[in-house]
């Protein structure tokens, strides 16, 4: 309840501060740079904001935690703001709390930059925008998240003409959130830290986790490529010299920035900021709502807009639209058991091309194998990655016993913790995880974790009993010093907790991904429900199923984007030459 009146009341003041800031014109602002402050999903966002006397100049953000993924977010608002010469415009979906901090943090810097003399803005919503005209292109991609972006830049490299629409204000899609790595072996980086990987062990993992209902010939596409991926990403400037282990590999091999930075985000930027180089042309805000057709084969796609719709005609289409997992309708139709529960994908995650590839008699394959992640902080929806166990942190329940191995697969850890009492866990950590793995500042940062310089200490502030989880602990520093967990057989035990502070975090299982979709083959061709490919129609990524059977492994999901969206994306081009 208080919290819903603090809510209400920062609305009221930012609807109150937009009024005194919808202006601009002539002689609205007295020039200099104010500053202002809003809270945003990690804290206080604060800004200088310049202006000359008719219009806003420059906006710095000075001080701002909010994660790295929302920084996108934070450049759209300033362009929206600047564009329009005014604070009054919408938020970025997908990163709301971050929008609002930060148009608030404007609009209280512009407050101040006010004169008296100003005039209402003569800009009415939308009123700018024009319907964009007809286009065509080689190869047209659908979704600008990592299999997308991955796929534009081979279909480029391989000759097309490319354009990248993606139906949100920013891109990236779920690939912004991935944190823990991106499985490869026999690489470079694992070479050069001494691990011992074989491909082979990387497919039979990949297998067992999927439950052998994945398609073997894309495992092994998968599995073999994943090295040339690697070396591909470095050459585009990646760092993925941090190799660590994730739940279900023999071998650690979760590629990821040094000190075990977030890796989701920097694949992003590598991929865009390459894009950006090669300038291919990237449409934004742009939803495509059908596939053109002639005969069997494909021929464009429609897109719609806020100012209406247009198509851009191309000779091939790749569809990387992504999974459905932020589309609880969709979800519960396939899996009902997941009805009420949260999810971690951005809110663009909502299968589209479901709908619009119905014209072309598509096969979808495993529909109903829906993941979800078993560590994701209830009600946020925040995923803390699996890396924070694969790093050494423990799982406990609510009488402070540890219940599982917490490297087992995200399907055996969920339900695990489904059978305790409230249906959530407690995840255990110390500062030496911490200074291992640079991706838990920002649950810091976000103000997520409970902190106590002693076990007892934290037990107490999570109110579970102190003697109970020191035992615990004492137990499996125990199994660390035997390099044996003789309770749950925990197949990797990387290091004792016995560094304070210790942090704990209440988790829960949330839908994560997918592994049903449109149906493939080795050289990511959309497969009919006849069995033959659609002409100049390819997909990769989350959207298409088969790669990961019944149960993904973490760390294969950049793995599948990047290796699959890098063959449509050539085969595509190669196509669209013919
Ligand atoms: O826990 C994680 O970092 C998630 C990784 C993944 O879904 O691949």
């Amino acid at each position: 309840m208080k919290a819903n009146k603090r809510l209400g009341a920062a609305i009221a003041s930012l609807v109150l501060l937009l009024s005194f800031v919808a202006c601009s014109g002539k002689g609205a602002y007295k020039p200099g740079t104010y500053e202002g402050e809003g809270q945003g999903h990690g804290g206080a966002i604060k800004v200088a904001v310049s202006v000359d006397s008719d219009k806003i100049t420059k906006i710095d953000v000075t001080e701002s935690a909010e994660s790295d993924f929302s920084e996108q977010a934070v450049q759209e608002i300033i362009k929206r703001v600047l564009d329009k010469n005014s604070a009054e415009i919408d938020s970025v979906s997908g990163a709301s709390e971050t929008s609002e901090g930060l148009i608030a943090a404007i609009a209280a810097a512009l407050s101040k930059a006010q004169t008296g003399e100003a005039v209402k803005s003569a800009d009415a919503k939308g009123a700018t925008g024009e319907v964009p005209e007809d286009m065509s292109c080689d190869v047209v991609i659908v979704g600008a998240g990592g299999a997308g972006l991955s796929a534009a830049l081979e279909a480029h490299d391989h000759g097309a003409s490319v354009i990248l629409v993606e139906k949100m204000p920013v891109i990236g899609g779920n690939t912004n959130y991935a944190t823990g790595g991106l499985n490869a072996a026999e690489t470079a980086p694992q070479k050069a830290l001494g691990i011992q990987d074989s491909v082979e062990t990387f497919y039979e993992d990949t297998m067992k986790g999927g439950k052998n209902l994945n398609n073997p010939a894309l495992v092994h596409v998968l599995t073999e490529r994943s090295a040339g991926t690697i070396d591909w990403l470095i050459g585009l400037g990646g760092d993925f010299s941090d190799v660590g282990k994730l739940g279900g590999a023999t071998n650690p091999r979760a590629h990821r920035p040094s000190g075990g930075a977030p890796v989701g985000n920097h694949l992003v930027k590598i991929l865009y900021d390459a894009v950006q180089k090669r300038g291919i042309n990237v449409q934004t805000n742009s939803k495509v709502v059908a596939l053109l057709k002639e005969g069997d084969a494909v021929s464009g796609v429609e897109v719609e807009t806020k100012n209406g719709t247009y198509t851009i005609r191309a000779k091939a289409v790749i569809i990387t639209t992504g999974g459905f997992g932020a589309n609880q309708e969709k979800v519960v139709a396939y899996k009902p058991e997941l009805k009420g529960f949260g999810t971690t994908n951005q809110p663009g995650a909502t299968g589209d091309a479901l709908d619009f590839i119905k014209d072309f008699d598509v096969a979808l394959v495993d529909m109903e194998q829906i993941q979800t992640h078993p560590t994701v902080v209830p009600v946020k929806n925040t995923m803390i990655t699996e890396a924070v166990r694969g790093n050494g942190a423990i799982l406990v329940n609510r009488d402070a016993a540890r219940f599982i191995s917490e490297m087992q697969t995200r399907d055996v850890v969920s339900d695990a913790e489904l059978a305790q009492t409230g249906g959530t866990a407690f995840l255990l950590f110390d500062q030496g995880v911490r200074d291992s793995l640079s991706a838990i500042e920002n649950y810091v940062k976000a103000g997520l974790l409970t902190e106590g310089e002693t076990i007892a200490d934290v037990a107490q502030k999570m109110g579970l009993d102190a003697a109970t989880l020191q035992a615990t602990v004492d137990q499996y520093n125990g199994f660390v010093n035997t390099g044996v967990d003789t309770d749950f057989n925990r197949s990797d035990l990387p290091r004792e907790l016995i560094h304070a502070p210790y942090y704990m975090v209440e988790v829960g299982p949330a839908v994560h991904h997918t592994m049903g979709g449109i149906k493939i083959n080795t050289d990511a061709q959309v497969i009919t429900t006849g069995g033959s490919a659609v002409p100049g129609l390819y997909a990769a990524g989350e959207v298409t199923g088969g790669v990961h059977g019944a149960n993904r492994l973490g760390g294969n999901s950049l793995s599948d984007i990047t290796t699959f969206g890098r063959i449509a994306g050539t085969n595509a081009a190669e196509f669209a030459a013919k």
